[in-house]
């Protein structure tokens, strides 16, 4: 029920309206009995300082932030937490009587996805396509989480920066290797994870794919963020190869269950989350 004291949290970007993050919070809030709402709103890249201001006015309590705003919001925030700093984007904001502080839960929610699925990362060997929004914050934590690094990506000057960025910041090296199918083939072999955070395979491109079965093994876990589709032809081309396959969903649940804490300093209830995905999903004939 919505009350006088309702505490508002929002999704600001665009597109908005194909969003999960909606049902997903509100199913938390309520289970957990909270008395706030969370709905998508869309703002217009021109409109970014406006609606920020306009987050102060209404006390707003807590954003998720998506595409276009992650990396431009940075810029107009009153603190960055060091999740958000060192990424340079942003997919979190708490409102603090006013005082609005950045935070990017999106490369903490993948490992954490990954980890419930196949335990501790350490010491593992990782390939990671992508040098755009997510790949980066990915990049940084599968680091931190102690994983030997190697990145792939088109542009190969991105994933240069990227790397640099985070040997810096980490002092370990991290490996670049080149899209095309021999030099990507030769990286997977020697890996025991491979994630693909670029938007290969997604809706409505969903028959791409950077590697295919024979460029797998057995013993590889591979891990595609994009959850639209769930099952994507790198999921499908790692199945047939007899490798052990994790969707997008996880990460999508684990970053939101993580900013639900930073906003609330409550633990999500995962259960609770990854149900209400499931059931939205379902009612949109995706799974
Ligand atoms: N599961 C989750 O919770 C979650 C969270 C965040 C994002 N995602 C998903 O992750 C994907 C990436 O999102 P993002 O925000 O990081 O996007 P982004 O910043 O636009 O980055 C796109 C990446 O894809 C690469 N790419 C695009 N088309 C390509 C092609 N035809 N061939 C080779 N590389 C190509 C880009 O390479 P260049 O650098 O060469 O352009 C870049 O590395 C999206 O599908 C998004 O829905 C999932």
């Amino acid at each position: 029920m919505i009350s006088g004291k309702t505490k508002l949290f929002a999704l600001i970007g665009d597109p908005v309206e194909q969003s999960l993050s909606p049902a997903m919070h509100n199913a938390v809030f309520k289970a957990l009995g909270l008395d706030c709402a969370y709905v998508a709103l869309r703002v217009p890249k021109v409109m970014l300082a406006d609606a920020m201001a306009g987050v102060r006015a209404l006390g707003i309590a807590g954003l998720n932030v998506t595409h276009p705003h992650k990396v431009s919001i940075a810029g107009i925030l009153d603190e960055l937490d060091e999740s958000a700093s060192s990424v340079g984007a942003v997919n979190t904001v708490k409102n603090e009587r006013g005082k609005l502080t950045g935070f990017n839960t999106d490369g903490a929610g993948a490992v954490r996805a990954l980890e419930r699925e196949v335990g501790k990362l350490a010491g593992r060997r990782a390939v990671l396509f992508g040098a755009g929004g997510a790949a980066r914050a990915i990049a940084f934590s599968l680091v931190q989480a102690g994983v030997e690094l190697t990145i792939a990506n088109r542009t190969a000057v991105k994933a240069q920066v990227l790397a640099a960025e985070v040997e810096r910041k980490f002092g370990t090296k991290v490996a670049l290797v080149g899209i095309e199918r021999r030099a990507l083939g030769e990286a997977v072999k020697r890996a025991d994870l491979l994630i693909n955070a670029t938007t290969i395979g997604m809706r409505p491109n969903v028959n791409q794919t950077l590697v295919t079965a024979d460029m797998m093994h057995r013993g590889l876990v591979v891990n595609d963020i994009v959850y639209e589709p769930l099952q994507t032809k790198l999921l499908r081309e790692a199945k047939r190869a007899g490798a052990r396959t994790v969707n997008g969903l996880g990460m999508l649940v684990q970053q939101g269950a993580l900013a639900f804490e930073v906003w609330t300093g409550k633990r999500a209830p995962i259960k609770v989350m990854e149900g209400a995905v499931k059931r939205e999903l379902r009612r949109r004939g995706r799974l």
